[in-house]
């Protein structure tokens, strides 16, 4: 949600944080905030909009050499300069920014202001600056120590104090905070694409942790204020992965990328010499595997549809019962952990509050459950009981598109897995391997489509709604259409199993509702043919996804894309293509700000 950046070191602060909080814009941009120490004094510097409305404010004389930075999403309080972060105690002699919810912010705003504290903004955040001042006594990390037990809700902080200006004190609960650890300089961001231009050394904190930095040195410590050893970890992501590339936007950029990032999500897991798939993060025994009687997958959002997905294949390779669940639910019924059942968290970010709340009600029921995330280091990896990761490299855009096939591409792996150990015969793990190797090359040539589906998305881009239409494996995908469209143009659309319209949605139908229609070469096409003749019966517009070389389609519907013919279960990879396609022209064509589209933030750390 917020970005989160600090530095402490010998270069100029301001100019760091600014190009630390531009590349942390993704995940939150209705404001922004600087502090640095400078003259013996505070400076703040606030303002809504986007980092470049921040950069205007900041003056270029500024030289001092540590500081921190904000880019907000907005939780409490509205989007105003004053509800901006960085927030000051009473005096301006410390400042703060925080990424979480304080849930006991009235409590506490309550008492403070009962002892003479006033408070400036509207935000749950300003009453962290007030706590850990009213314990201040010449030792900020001290004063950090006694405050943050009295916090309830999640918070990744950090804080700087006029009287210490060369130290950053930071804390983490609930939400990620990590350390950048340079030569003669120390980061601190809430990930890590804020200091990857600097250091790819870094050391993640725990949850109950808090850091003391300085420039050369950095200390931690157990909530029990035990001195805690940490490790330093290498990033593998390249500086490059986090630029546009000559793109116009990430969004463009990511959808491009995909048989590439499929690649990466494969790489080394083909076992050609025993026909099945090598995992290497499951921690779990080939006895182990062969004991799974059920999966369950958790996830939210684009990684649920992905999760749905994930059922058919499983289920289908493997014949092992497979469900798939929206992880705020799940953590909220009290779920039932059956023996011999093995739950997948799926979360691009590795960071979504909804899906790691649901894991560690798992986790606190002994339950058995596998990370599949992209971001290394993230929390959900981390506290999962093994796990895969995609490989996608860094996914910016906040609408997320290479990360679905990634992880499509992994549960594919996984299918096979467990199928080779159960009834799938030498010959046909072979297949299932051929149709994945083949897979990047048949993505490169749904993309090839793009010129078409821009056209297309000039003719109906004007639609009010949108109904997105698919069967079986692809259905998933039909709701994954929809959720790209609405969240980038604003069109509000629907995606819908095609067999289910006719008990409800079809009453949206007349000229001016289209309506997407995915007809893979399968088993289910004819019955998507009546289906997609019911719609053209009430005057519905069609654009029908067919496999190349189904021409009957051409004189149903209105418009036809075509991806290439494939095995049934791998439609899914190309059928998603032209519908990403499709949303990013229809959004460029009304003019929207695509990967930073109103109201949304790339990872969503607060329930
Ligand atoms: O990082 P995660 O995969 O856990 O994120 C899940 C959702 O928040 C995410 O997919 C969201 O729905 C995207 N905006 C979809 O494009």
């Amino acid at each position: 949600m917020c970005g989160i950046v600090g530095y402490c070191g010998a270069r100029r602060a301001s100019e760091i944080l600014l190009e630390g909080l531009r590349r942390l814009e993704y995940r939150g941009y209705d404001s922004a905030g600087l502090c640095v120490p400078e003259d013996r004094r505070l400076r703040i510097f606030k303002k809504c909009g986007r980092i470049r409305d921040l950069r205007r404010i900041v003056p270029d004389t500024l030289t001092a050499t540590s500081g921190i930075g904000h880019t907000r999403w907005a939780t409490h309080g509205e989007v105003t300069d004053e509800n901006a972060h960085p927030h000051a105690d009473c005096g301006g002699d410390l400042a703060v920014v925080h990424n979480g919810i304080i849930e006991n912010y009235s409590v506490l705003k309550a008492k403070l202001e009962s002892e003479g504290h006033s408070f400036r903004s509207t935000t749950d955040s300003e009453v962290i600056a007030h706590l850990i001042s009213s314990f201040y006594d010449g030792d900020l990390e001290r004063a950090v120590k006694d405050a943050t037990p009295l916090l309830k809700g999640t918070y990744g902080i950090v804080c700087i104090h006029r009287a210490e200006p060369g130290r950053l004190v930071g804390a983490r609960n609930g939400s990620p905070l990590v350390l950048g650890v340079g030569d003669g300089e120390v980061f601190l961001a809430s990930d890590v694409t804020a200091v990857l231009a600097h250091t790819k050394q870094v050391v993640y904190l725990e949850d109950g942790e808090i850091v003391s930095v300085s420039a050369d040195e950095y200390r931690t410590t157990d909530p029990s204020d035990r001195p805690v050893e940490k490790k330093i970890e290498h990033i593998g992501w390249e500086l490059e992965e986090i630029e546009k590339g000559g793109f116009p936007t990430f969004m463009e950029k990511e959808i491009f990328e995909q048989p590439r990032s499929i690649e990466r999500a494969l790489r080394g897991r083909l076992d050609r010499t025993n026909a099945t798939a090598h995992l290497g993060g499951l921690n779990l025994s080939g006895k182990q595997l062969l004991d799974i009687e059920r999966v369950k997958i958790v996830a939210t959002g684009t990684s649920y549809h992905a999760g749905l997905v994930g059922t058919y294949l499983l289920e289908s390779i493997s014949r092992i019962p497979c469900t798939a669940e929206l992880s705020s639910e799940v953590r909220y019924r009290n779920p039932i952990v059956e023996r011999n059942t093995l739950y997948f968290v799926l979360s691009q970010s590795g960071e979504t509050a909804d899906t790691l709340y649901a894991l560690r009600e798992l986790k606190r029921k002994v339950a058995t459950v596998l990370g599949i995330c992209n971001v290394v280091g993230s929390t959900i990896a981390r506290e999962s009981d093994g796990g895969v990761y995609i490989h996608s490299g860094p996914e910016i855009a906040v609408a997320s598109t290479k990360a679905f096939t990634s992880q499509l591409s992994v549960l594919y792996l996984f299918s096979l897995l467990m199928g080779r150990m159960r009834h799938l015969s030498f010959e046909q793990g072979a297949e299932v391997l051929e149709r994945l190797e083949e897979t990047p090359e048949l993505v490169a040539k749904a993309l090839d489509q793009h010129a078409h589906i821009r056209s297309l998305a000039r003719k109906y881009s004007g639609a009010r709604d949108f109904l997105f239409l698919g069967r079986g494996v692809n259905y998933p995908v039909a709701l994954e259409g929809a959720l790209k469209l609405k969240e980038i143009s604003y069109i509000h659309a629907e995606g819908y199993s095609a067999a289910e319209i006719k008990h409800g949605p079809i009453a949206l139908i007349n000229e001016t509702t289209p309506s997407m229609f995915l007809v893979p070469n399968d088993r289910l096409r004819d019955k998507i043919i009546s289906n997609m003749k019911e719609v053209k019966a009430r005057q519905g517009k069609v654009i029908a996804v067919v496999a190349d070389g189904d021409e009957e389609i051409g004189e149903i519907a209105d418009d036809v894309i075509t991806v290439p013919n494939t095995h049934r279960l791998m439609y899914p990879f190309l059928m998603v293509v032209p519908l990403q396609l499709f949303s990013y022209y229809c959004a460029r064509e009304l003019g929207r700000n695509v990967d930073q589209p109103r109201n949304l933030a790339k990872s969503v750390t607060v329930e």
